[in-house]
């Protein structure tokens, strides 16, 4: 089976983005972690990361049929996009949402998720380790 790592805008620049927030891990270091977690049971990992919105949903979409779960941390647009809950709504494969920060010891606008009522379950706060937890989640479950 497959999984996909879907990171969202500025994600990127994890690693030097606010590591006393995000910490100092980089994007590449959570794909390799994660890849770990998920090979070690023979799944496959497709890991994208995209600063942009309607990539994100064209991706969501592509993954229909072809992901077991979508793991998935959706940076800013977790606050503002009902395109992107829209977009997971709209397929059968599920979304677990991970955030790296606990969102809800930051500012006001953090604290509410337009995606989490459409995804099987959320991770926040726990660092880099919320990606692989939520890898464990969908390789455990079978
Ligand atoms: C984040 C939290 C979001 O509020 C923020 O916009 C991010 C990162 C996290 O992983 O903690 O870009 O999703």
């Amino acid at each position: 089976a497959k999984l996909l790592l879907l990171n969202g805008p500025n994600l990127n620049r994890l690693g030097k983005r606010e590591p006393e927030v995000y910490g100092s891990e980089t994007l590449d270091d959570i794909e390799h972690n994660v890849r770990e977690v998920v090979e070690a049971v023979q799944y496959q990992l497709d890991a994208k990361q995209s600063n942009h919105e309607g990539e994100l949903i064209d991706w969501i979409h592509e993954a229909e049929g072809v992901y077991k779960g979508i793991i998935f941390n959706p940076g800013a647009y977790t606050h503002t996009s009902i395109a992107l809950r829209d977009a997971i709504s709209s397929i059968t494969v599920p979304v677990i949402e991970v955030h790296i920060s606990n969102v809800h010891q930051r500012e006001e606008f953090r604290h509410t998720s337009l995606l989490a009522p459409v995804c099987r379950g959320q991770i926040v706060g726990l660092g880099t380790a919320g990606y692989q937890l939520a890898a464990k989640y969908f390789t455990l479950n079978d």
